[in-house]
């Protein structure tokens, strides 16, 4: 039977995977396993999203700020980021999980976009649950890529500068063709964007949630849901109900 309070289930959930520094932090170890605890969280969320039904799952693996973290440190996050793409892709795969990677692609490792290209390439005609894994990402720079094609194609007098419209903006974002995020997740008790998906969540709902990413699993998940299904979407209207009282 469906959970009532789960009746209104999000097309596309997007996740800030915050705190795991922080979880590490406050049981003496090092930064590092809190990363690896993070990662079964992920693995946990993956599952949790395809069978609650949701279509798109955004998660925020690694920032293009994040670079300038210590050396170690950002060495571990892409060897986790390796790990998880050479273990997990075929069992991804057999799940009918569709891989696409947001995020600037040009001055990427040797050692890692390939493997990024890899994931999207095996995955490409999957149906299920779309992964959107947001590497090297930052909105500002997204946005700004989006505006250097659009200008390159008024140069080119293929588009009037006129014509240029959100609809236009949003067909050369990474994350072209995905639905914008009906809800946006960040952990760990920060309430900032921290220049995600700055564009495509002009109307998600937003729930920020106290807890470490390394403990974020099934209920928590499902607990996002539900704040998610209480809340009221107008998209700059009237709700429902508003309309239902006022006649
Ligand atoms: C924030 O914690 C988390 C990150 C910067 C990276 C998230 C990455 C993973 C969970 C692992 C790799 C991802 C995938 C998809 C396999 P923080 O270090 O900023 O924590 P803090 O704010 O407590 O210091």
């Amino acid at each position: 039977m469906v959970n009532p309070e789960l009746a209104i289930i999000p097309q596309h959930v997007a996740i800030i995977m915050d705190g795991n520094g922080r979880w590490a932090n406050k049981r003496g170890l090092p930064r590092t396993v809190g990363h690896s605890k993070g990662v079964e969280a992920v693995r946990e969320t993956v599952r949790a999203a395809g069978d609650a039904g949701v279509k798109y799952l955004t998660l925020f693996a690694f920032s293009s700020e994040n670079w300038s973290r210590p050396e170690t440190e950002v060495r571990d996050l892409l060897g986790l980021l390796r790990r998880f793409i050479r273990q997990d892709l075929a069992e991804l795969h057999r799940e009918n999980i569709r891989i696409r990677v947001i995020g600037e692609r040009e001055k990427l490792r040797s050692d890692i976009l390939p493997l990024l290209l890899e994931a999207e390439e095996t995955t490409k005609f999957n149906t299920s649950l779309t992964l959107i894994i947001a590497f090297n990402y930052g909105a500002r720079d997204e946005i700004a890529r989006a505006v250097a094609m659009l200008a390159r194609d008024v140069e080119a007098g293929i588009l009037k500068a006129s014509e240029i419209d959100p609809d236009k903006i949003s067909a050369k974002l990474d994350t072209a063709g995905i639905p914008d995020p009906d809800l946006i997740i960040r952990t760990s008790g920060e309430e900032r964007l921290s220049n995600f998906l700055l564009w495509q969540a002009a109307y998600s709902e937003l729930v920020f949630l106290p807890d470490y990413w390394p403990d974020f699993d099934r209920k928590l998940f499902l607990d996002a849901l539900k704040i998610y299904a209480s809340r009221d979407r107008r998209f700059g209207g009237l709700s429902d109900k508003t309309i239902a009282v006022g006649g």
